[in-house]
Protein backbone atom coordinates (compact mmCIF):
# COMPACT_ATOMS: atom_id res chain seq x y z
CA UNK A 1 0.00 0.00 0.00
CA UNK A 2 1.18 3.33 -1.21
CA UNK A 3 1.70 6.33 1.65
CA UNK A 4 2.63 9.93 0.89
CA UNK A 5 5.02 11.48 3.12
CA UNK A 6 7.51 14.18 3.56
CA UNK A 7 7.45 17.73 2.84
CA UNK A 8 6.68 18.96 -0.74
CA UNK A 9 6.51 22.69 -2.46
CA UNK A 10 3.66 22.42 -5.74
CA UNK A 11 3.69 24.34 -7.98
CA UNK A 12 4.13 28.60 -7.72
CA UNK A 13 0.00 29.75 -8.51
CA UNK A 14 -0.65 30.04 -12.18
CA UNK A 15 -3.25 32.34 -11.65
CA UNK A 16 -0.65 35.44 -9.74
CA UNK A 17 2.06 34.33 -12.23
CA UNK A 18 -0.31 35.23 -14.96
CA UNK A 19 -1.47 38.75 -12.99
CA UNK A 20 2.16 39.12 -11.96
CA UNK A 21 3.27 39.28 -15.84
CA UNK A 22 0.47 41.21 -16.99
CA UNK A 23 0.04 43.93 -14.50
CA UNK A 24 3.53 44.79 -14.09
CA UNK A 25 3.54 44.53 -18.16
CA UNK A 26 1.27 47.93 -18.16
CA UNK A 27 2.67 49.80 -14.88
CA UNK A 28 5.63 52.20 -15.07
CA UNK A 29 8.86 51.05 -13.63
CA UNK A 30 10.52 47.88 -13.43
CA UNK A 31 9.39 44.68 -10.85
CA UNK A 32 10.66 41.96 -10.00
CA UNK A 33 8.51 38.82 -10.02
CA UNK A 34 10.01 35.46 -8.06
CA UNK A 35 8.86 32.25 -8.05
CA UNK A 36 6.95 32.69 -11.22
CA UNK A 37 5.44 29.89 -12.57
CA UNK A 38 6.98 28.74 -15.93
CA UNK A 39 4.38 26.07 -16.91
CA UNK A 40 2.91 26.23 -20.60
CA UNK A 41 -0.02 28.10 -19.91
CA UNK A 42 2.34 30.96 -18.19
CA UNK A 43 4.86 30.62 -20.96
CA UNK A 44 1.89 32.07 -23.34
CA UNK A 45 1.48 34.70 -21.38
CA UNK A 46 5.21 36.01 -21.44
CA UNK A 47 5.76 35.03 -25.38
CA UNK A 48 2.20 37.28 -26.16
CA UNK A 49 3.62 40.26 -23.68
CA UNK A 50 7.18 40.41 -25.33
CA UNK A 51 5.39 40.19 -28.34
CA UNK A 52 3.58 43.44 -27.81
CA UNK A 53 7.66 44.64 -27.09
CA UNK A 54 7.06 44.02 -23.58
CA UNK A 55 10.99 43.84 -22.01
CA UNK A 56 11.07 40.58 -19.68
CA UNK A 57 14.37 39.12 -18.36
CA UNK A 58 15.61 36.51 -16.40
CA UNK A 59 17.65 37.53 -13.44
CA UNK A 60 19.02 34.92 -10.49
CA UNK A 61 16.11 33.12 -10.68
CA UNK A 62 13.35 35.77 -11.06
CA UNK A 63 12.07 37.58 -13.96
CA UNK A 64 12.52 41.40 -13.97
CA UNK A 65 9.55 42.92 -16.20
CA UNK A 66 10.13 46.65 -17.62
CA UNK A 67 6.83 48.32 -17.73
CA UNK A 68 5.71 49.76 -20.98
CA UNK A 69 3.01 51.84 -19.14
CA UNK A 70 -0.61 52.23 -20.37
CA UNK A 71 0.50 51.50 -23.98
CA UNK A 72 2.34 48.57 -25.41
CA UNK A 73 3.28 48.19 -29.11
CA UNK A 74 1.16 46.43 -32.16
CA UNK A 75 2.45 42.81 -32.41
CA UNK A 76 3.55 41.77 -35.83
CA UNK A 77 1.90 38.10 -35.68
CA UNK A 78 -0.53 36.56 -33.76
CA UNK A 79 -0.55 36.57 -30.61
CA UNK A 80 -0.86 33.30 -29.49
CA UNK A 81 -2.50 32.14 -25.88
CA UNK A 82 -1.92 28.17 -26.63
CA UNK A 83 -4.19 26.25 -24.06
CA UNK A 84 -4.67 28.91 -21.84
CA UNK A 85 -8.12 30.61 -21.17
CA UNK A 86 -6.46 32.95 -18.68
CA UNK A 87 -4.19 34.34 -21.19
CA UNK A 88 -6.39 34.79 -24.17
CA UNK A 89 -9.64 36.38 -21.63
CA UNK A 90 -7.33 38.34 -19.52
CA UNK A 91 -5.14 39.99 -22.44
CA UNK A 92 -7.94 40.60 -24.62
CA UNK A 93 -8.64 43.59 -21.84
CA UNK A 94 -5.51 45.59 -22.30
CA UNK A 95 -5.44 44.83 -25.71
CA UNK A 96 -9.05 46.69 -26.01
CA UNK A 97 -7.44 49.82 -24.82
CA UNK A 98 -4.49 49.76 -27.48
CA UNK A 99 -4.62 52.12 -29.93
CA UNK A 100 -3.83 49.15 -32.42
CA UNK A 101 -4.96 46.07 -33.93
CA UNK A 102 -4.27 42.86 -32.56
CA UNK A 103 -5.47 38.81 -33.05
CA UNK A 104 -5.58 36.50 -30.66
CA UNK A 105 -5.27 32.71 -31.24
CA UNK A 106 -4.98 29.34 -29.04
CA UNK A 107 -4.81 25.24 -29.57
CA UNK A 108 -7.68 23.44 -31.20
CA UNK A 109 -9.38 22.92 -27.22
CA UNK A 110 -9.12 26.94 -26.53
CA UNK A 111 -10.18 27.25 -29.59
CA UNK A 112 -13.61 25.72 -28.98
CA UNK A 113 -13.85 27.57 -26.10
CA UNK A 114 -16.24 30.76 -24.98
CA UNK A 115 -15.39 34.21 -25.50
CA UNK A 116 -18.44 35.47 -25.84
CA UNK A 117 -17.76 36.12 -22.16
CA UNK A 118 -15.75 38.40 -22.85
CA UNK A 119 -16.64 39.87 -26.13
CA UNK A 120 -20.13 41.17 -24.97
CA UNK A 121 -18.21 43.65 -21.87
CA UNK A 122 -15.28 44.71 -23.90
CA UNK A 123 -17.70 46.28 -26.98
CA UNK A 124 -19.78 47.55 -24.55
CA UNK A 125 -16.94 49.37 -23.38
CA UNK A 126 -16.21 50.58 -27.26
CA UNK A 127 -13.82 47.98 -28.06
CA UNK A 128 -14.73 46.61 -32.04
CA UNK A 129 -14.33 42.50 -31.53
CA UNK A 130 -14.63 40.11 -34.44
CA UNK A 131 -14.38 36.04 -33.52
CA UNK A 132 -15.53 32.88 -35.57
CA UNK A 133 -18.51 32.46 -34.03
CA UNK A 134 -17.38 33.62 -30.79
CA UNK A 135 -14.55 32.12 -30.40
CA UNK A 136 -10.64 32.42 -31.03
CA UNK A 137 -9.41 33.63 -33.50
CA UNK A 138 -10.31 37.18 -31.95
CA UNK A 139 -9.54 40.20 -33.37
CA UNK A 140 -9.76 43.33 -31.47
CA UNK A 141 -9.18 47.04 -32.87
CA UNK A 142 -8.83 48.43 -29.41
CA UNK A 143 -8.82 52.14 -28.35
CA UNK A 144 -10.40 54.74 -26.38
CA UNK A 145 -12.99 52.73 -23.67
CA UNK A 146 -15.96 54.09 -21.61
CA UNK A 147 -16.94 53.07 -18.24
CA UNK A 148 -19.45 50.42 -17.95
CA UNK A 149 -21.24 48.76 -14.92
CA UNK A 150 -21.45 45.44 -16.50
CA UNK A 151 -23.53 42.71 -14.50
CA UNK A 152 -22.02 39.23 -15.76
CA UNK A 153 -24.30 36.12 -15.26
CA UNK A 154 -21.28 33.93 -14.80
CA UNK A 155 -18.97 34.03 -11.54
CA UNK A 156 -15.30 33.85 -13.78
CA UNK A 157 -12.47 35.62 -12.66
CA UNK A 158 -11.19 35.32 -16.00
CA UNK A 159 -13.99 37.25 -17.28
CA UNK A 160 -13.54 40.10 -13.95
CA UNK A 161 -10.02 40.67 -14.77
CA UNK A 162 -10.41 41.19 -18.59
CA UNK A 163 -13.35 44.04 -17.67
CA UNK A 164 -11.10 45.18 -14.66
CA UNK A 165 -7.94 45.40 -17.00
CA UNK A 166 -10.10 47.07 -19.84
CA UNK A 167 -11.63 49.71 -17.10
CA UNK A 168 -8.04 51.17 -16.30
CA UNK A 169 -8.05 52.08 -19.98
CA UNK A 170 -11.61 54.04 -20.16
CA UNK A 171 -12.54 57.29 -18.23
CA UNK A 172 -14.51 56.97 -15.23
CA UNK A 173 -15.14 53.74 -13.26
CA UNK A 174 -15.59 50.37 -14.24
CA UNK A 175 -17.97 48.02 -12.11
CA UNK A 176 -18.10 44.37 -12.21
CA UNK A 177 -20.49 42.56 -10.36
CA UNK A 178 -20.98 38.55 -10.55
CA UNK A 179 -23.38 36.37 -8.60
CA UNK A 180 -20.76 34.43 -6.26
CA UNK A 181 -17.51 36.31 -6.14
CA UNK A 182 -14.94 34.60 -8.27
CA UNK A 183 -10.78 34.66 -7.22
CA UNK A 184 -9.84 37.94 -6.28
CA UNK A 185 -5.94 37.68 -7.28
CA UNK A 186 -6.80 41.15 -9.41
CA UNK A 187 -7.82 42.81 -7.11
CA UNK A 188 -5.42 42.26 -4.95
CA UNK A 189 -2.39 42.68 -7.72
CA UNK A 190 -3.89 45.75 -8.84
CA UNK A 191 -4.11 47.58 -5.52
CA UNK A 192 -0.28 46.33 -5.36
CA UNK A 193 0.42 48.32 -7.92
CA UNK A 194 -1.59 51.34 -7.12
CA UNK A 195 -4.44 51.18 -8.58
CA UNK A 196 -7.30 52.80 -7.19
CA UNK A 197 -9.36 49.28 -6.71
CA UNK A 198 -12.34 49.12 -4.51
CA UNK A 199 -14.60 45.86 -3.24
CA UNK A 200 -18.37 46.01 -2.19
CA UNK A 201 -19.90 42.77 -2.04
CA UNK A 202 -19.74 41.44 -5.19
CA UNK A 203 -19.48 44.39 -7.46
CA UNK A 204 -15.74 45.66 -8.05
CA UNK A 205 -15.02 49.17 -8.74
CA UNK A 206 -11.57 50.76 -10.72
CA UNK A 207 -10.74 53.79 -11.57
CA UNK A 208 -9.78 54.53 -15.10
CA UNK A 209 -6.53 56.08 -16.42
CA UNK A 210 -4.04 55.09 -13.48
CA UNK A 211 -0.38 55.47 -13.79
CA UNK A 212 0.74 52.17 -12.04
CA UNK A 213 3.70 51.75 -10.27
CA UNK A 214 6.15 48.93 -10.19
CA UNK A 215 6.00 46.36 -7.37
CA UNK A 216 7.75 43.37 -6.50
CA UNK A 217 5.89 40.27 -6.21
CA UNK A 218 6.27 36.56 -4.86
CA UNK A 219 4.42 34.31 -6.50
CA UNK A 220 3.10 31.27 -3.25
CA UNK A 221 2.57 27.45 -4.24
CA UNK A 222 -0.94 27.19 -6.05
CA UNK A 223 -3.75 25.69 -3.88
CA UNK A 224 -4.66 23.91 -6.97
CA UNK A 225 -2.08 22.07 -7.36
CA UNK A 226 -1.41 21.55 -3.90
CA UNK A 227 -5.44 19.83 -4.01
CA UNK A 228 -3.72 16.44 -5.98
CA UNK A 229 -1.23 16.03 -3.00
CA UNK A 230 -3.71 16.58 -0.33
CA UNK A 231 -6.32 14.05 -1.58
CA UNK A 232 -3.39 11.77 -2.31
CA UNK A 233 -2.57 12.07 0.85
CA UNK A 234 -6.34 11.85 2.47
CA UNK A 235 -7.33 8.37 0.36
CA UNK A 236 -4.01 6.47 0.56
CA UNK A 237 -2.86 4.84 4.45
CA UNK A 238 -0.15 6.03 6.49
CA UNK A 239 -0.22 9.58 5.13
CA UNK A 240 1.71 11.78 6.37
CA UNK A 241 2.24 15.23 4.23
CA UNK A 242 3.59 19.23 4.74
CA UNK A 243 2.95 20.83 1.62
CA UNK A 244 4.83 24.21 2.02
CA UNK A 245 3.72 28.09 1.12
CA UNK A 246 0.64 27.43 -0.43
CA UNK A 247 -1.75 30.37 -1.17
CA UNK A 248 -4.80 30.40 0.90
CA UNK A 249 -6.80 32.92 -0.39
CA UNK A 250 -10.56 32.16 0.75
CA UNK A 251 -11.73 32.94 -2.77
CA UNK A 252 -9.67 29.46 -3.46
CA UNK A 253 -9.80 27.70 -0.36
CA UNK A 254 -13.89 25.91 -1.36
CA UNK A 255 -11.22 22.52 -1.50
CA UNK A 256 -10.05 22.71 1.89
CA UNK A 257 -13.25 23.16 3.43
CA UNK A 258 -14.99 20.35 1.53
CA UNK A 259 -12.41 18.07 2.28
CA UNK A 260 -12.67 18.88 5.74
CA UNK A 261 -16.06 18.82 5.99
CA UNK A 262 -15.91 14.91 4.35
CA UNK A 263 -13.42 14.13 7.46
CA UNK A 264 -10.15 15.10 5.88
CA UNK A 265 -7.57 15.56 8.68
CA UNK A 266 -6.04 18.63 7.32
CA UNK A 267 -4.10 21.19 9.66
CA UNK A 268 -2.93 24.71 8.58
CA UNK A 269 -0.05 26.01 10.09
CA UNK A 270 2.63 28.72 9.95
CA UNK A 271 0.00 31.63 8.12
CA UNK A 272 1.57 34.60 6.99
CA UNK A 273 1.38 37.25 3.80
CA UNK A 274 3.58 37.34 1.09
CA UNK A 275 2.73 40.19 -1.42
CA UNK A 276 -1.35 40.86 -0.18
CA UNK A 277 -2.13 37.06 -0.86
CA UNK A 278 -2.40 34.88 2.41
CA UNK A 279 0.23 31.86 2.60
CA UNK A 280 0.39 29.04 4.81
CA UNK A 281 1.59 24.93 5.49
CA UNK A 282 -0.70 22.75 4.92
CA UNK A 283 -0.58 19.25 6.68
CA UNK A 284 -2.76 16.68 5.75
CA UNK A 285 -2.88 13.00 6.89
CA UNK A 286 -5.10 9.82 6.21
CA UNK A 287 -8.53 9.80 6.72
CA UNK A 288 -11.26 8.30 6.10
CA UNK A 289 -13.93 10.17 4.50
CA UNK A 290 -17.34 10.84 4.62
CA UNK A 291 -19.62 11.59 1.49
CA UNK A 292 -20.80 15.21 0.92
CA UNK A 293 -22.96 18.01 -0.96
CA UNK A 294 -21.85 20.85 -3.12
CA UNK A 295 -23.29 23.29 -4.86
CA UNK A 296 -23.40 26.14 -7.04
CA UNK A 297 -22.49 28.64 -4.21
CA UNK A 298 -19.22 27.16 -3.28
CA UNK A 299 -18.48 25.61 -6.92
CA UNK A 300 -16.46 28.90 -7.62
CA UNK A 301 -14.33 28.39 -4.53
CA UNK A 302 -13.65 25.52 -6.29
CA UNK A 303 -13.23 25.93 -9.68
CA UNK A 304 -10.20 23.51 -10.68
CA UNK A 305 -10.44 20.94 -7.47
CA UNK A 306 -13.44 19.40 -9.03
CA UNK A 307 -12.14 16.69 -11.06
CA UNK A 308 -9.65 15.22 -7.94
CA UNK A 309 -12.99 16.06 -5.51
CA UNK A 310 -14.00 13.23 -7.39
CA UNK A 311 -11.40 11.01 -6.53
CA UNK A 312 -11.58 11.62 -3.07
CA UNK A 313 -15.73 10.69 -2.95
CA UNK A 314 -14.93 7.05 -4.95
CA UNK A 315 -13.37 6.29 -0.94
CA UNK A 316 -16.11 8.37 0.66
CA UNK A 317 -18.67 6.37 2.83
CA UNK A 318 -22.19 7.25 1.06
CA UNK A 319 -23.39 9.31 -1.88
CA UNK A 320 -21.53 12.76 -3.00
CA UNK A 321 -23.46 14.92 -5.04
CA UNK A 322 -22.28 18.13 -6.77
CA UNK A 323 -24.24 20.52 -9.10
CA UNK A 324 -23.97 24.39 -9.56
CA UNK A 325 -21.03 22.79 -11.93
CA UNK A 326 -21.68 23.19 -15.21
CA UNK A 327 -19.02 25.90 -15.85
CA UNK A 328 -16.69 22.40 -15.60
CA UNK A 329 -18.10 21.74 -19.34
CA UNK A 330 -16.77 24.33 -20.70
CA UNK A 331 -12.59 24.30 -19.48
CA UNK A 332 -10.07 22.81 -21.31
CA UNK A 333 -11.87 19.75 -22.13
CA UNK A 334 -15.42 19.10 -20.71
CA UNK A 335 -14.50 17.93 -17.31
CA UNK A 336 -17.99 16.66 -15.66
CA UNK A 337 -17.89 14.31 -18.45
CA UNK A 338 -14.12 13.49 -18.77
CA UNK A 339 -13.61 12.63 -14.83
CA UNK A 340 -17.06 10.17 -14.79
CA UNK A 341 -16.21 8.26 -18.28
CA UNK A 342 -12.22 8.04 -16.87
CA UNK A 343 -12.92 6.86 -12.92
CA UNK A 344 -15.64 4.74 -14.17
CA UNK A 345 -13.38 2.59 -16.43
CA UNK A 346 -11.50 2.52 -12.93
CA UNK A 347 -14.21 1.23 -11.50
CA UNK A 348 -15.80 3.73 -9.95
CA UNK A 349 -19.84 4.39 -9.53
CA UNK A 350 -20.35 7.55 -10.69
CA UNK A 351 -23.16 9.28 -12.29
CA UNK A 352 -22.34 12.83 -14.92
CA UNK A 353 -25.41 15.08 -14.00
CA UNK A 354 -26.07 18.01 -17.00
CA UNK A 355 -24.72 20.44 -14.12
CA UNK A 356 -22.67 17.88 -11.61
CA UNK A 357 -21.33 14.71 -10.51
CA UNK A 358 -23.12 11.57 -8.07
CA UNK A 359 -20.69 9.62 -6.82
CA UNK A 360 -20.91 6.47 -4.75
CA UNK A 361 -18.10 4.89 -2.56
CA UNK A 362 -16.57 3.65 -0.74
CA UNK A 363 -15.11 1.60 -3.70
CA UNK A 364 -12.13 -0.76 -4.36
CA UNK A 365 -10.33 1.24 -7.50
CA UNK A 366 -8.75 -0.54 -10.12
CA UNK A 367 -6.13 0.43 -12.45
CA UNK A 368 -7.01 1.07 -16.20
CA UNK A 369 -6.32 2.38 -19.96
CA UNK A 370 -7.63 5.87 -19.10
CA UNK A 371 -7.83 9.15 -20.97
CA UNK A 372 -6.36 12.74 -19.63
CA UNK A 373 -8.11 14.35 -23.00
CA UNK A 374 -5.05 16.43 -23.03
CA UNK A 375 -6.24 18.07 -20.00
CA UNK A 376 -3.44 18.66 -16.91
CA UNK A 377 -6.20 18.75 -14.15
CA UNK A 378 -8.02 15.46 -15.41
CA UNK A 379 -4.17 13.46 -16.08
CA UNK A 380 -3.05 14.76 -12.54
CA UNK A 381 -6.66 13.68 -11.16
CA UNK A 382 -6.10 10.18 -12.74
CA UNK A 383 -2.84 9.69 -11.38
CA UNK A 384 -3.76 10.62 -7.57
CA UNK A 385 -6.71 7.64 -8.68
CA UNK A 386 -3.73 5.56 -9.61
CA UNK A 387 -2.15 5.54 -6.07
CA UNK A 388 -5.10 3.28 -4.93
CA UNK A 389 -5.55 1.38 -7.68
CA UNK A 390 -4.75 -2.53 -7.80
CA UNK A 391 -2.95 -2.61 -10.49
CA UNK A 392 -1.71 -0.64 -13.44
CA UNK A 393 -2.90 2.48 -14.80
CA UNK A 394 -1.94 4.14 -18.11
CA UNK A 395 -3.02 7.94 -18.45
CA UNK A 396 -2.94 8.94 -21.99
CA UNK A 397 -1.12 12.08 -22.77
CA UNK A 398 0.05 12.59 -19.27
CA UNK A 399 2.44 15.01 -20.49
CA UNK A 400 0.29 17.77 -20.43
CA UNK A 401 0.53 18.45 -16.58
CA UNK A 402 3.23 20.64 -18.37
CA UNK A 403 0.25 22.92 -18.46
CA UNK A 404 0.26 24.22 -14.46
CA UNK A 405 2.36 21.72 -13.04
CA UNK A 406 5.76 20.54 -14.79
CA UNK A 407 7.32 18.79 -12.55
CA UNK A 408 3.81 17.03 -10.83
CA UNK A 409 5.79 13.09 -12.10
CA UNK A 410 8.67 13.70 -10.20
CA UNK A 411 7.35 15.34 -7.04
CA UNK A 412 5.14 12.51 -7.06
CA UNK A 413 7.44 9.57 -7.30
CA UNK A 414 9.50 11.44 -4.23
CA UNK A 415 6.61 11.64 -1.95
CA UNK A 416 5.53 8.27 -2.93
CA UNK A 417 6.69 5.89 -0.21
C1 LIG B 1 -8.73 31.39 -13.54
C2 LIG B 1 -10.07 31.38 -13.33
C3 LIG B 1 -10.92 30.18 -13.48
C4 LIG B 1 -10.09 28.91 -13.47
C5 LIG B 1 -8.87 29.01 -14.32
C6 LIG B 1 -7.99 30.16 -13.87
C7 LIG B 1 -8.00 32.66 -13.40
O1 LIG B 1 -11.63 30.27 -14.70
O2 LIG B 1 -10.87 27.82 -13.90
O3 LIG B 1 -8.12 27.82 -14.25
O4 LIG B 1 -6.76 32.64 -13.28
O5 LIG B 1 -8.65 33.70 -13.41
P1 LIG B 1 -13.02 31.09 -14.80
O6 LIG B 1 -12.73 32.42 -14.31
O7 LIG B 1 -13.39 31.11 -16.24
O8 LIG B 1 -13.98 30.29 -13.97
Amino acid sequence: MLSLKGDVDVAPDKSISHRALMIAAISCGTSRINNLLLSDDCISTLKCLEKLSVDITQLKGSYVVKGSGRFLKSAVSDLDAGNSGTTARMISGILAGQNFKSRIIGDASLSARPMKRVVVPLQKMGARIKTHNWCLPMDISGGELNAIHYVSEISSAQVKSCVLLAGLFACGITKFSEPVKSRDHTERMLKNFGADISVEGDTVSVKGCPSLSSFDVTVPGDISAAAFFIVGALITRGSNLVIKNVGINPTRTGVLNVLKRMGGNIVIENTRVLAGEPVADIIVRSSDLKATEITGAEVPFMIDEIPVIAVAATQAMGETRITGASELRVKETDRLKAITSEIKKMGAVAEELEDGLIIKGPVKLKGAKVDSYKDHRIAMSLAIASLIAEGDTIIKDKDCVTISFPDFWKKLKETVK
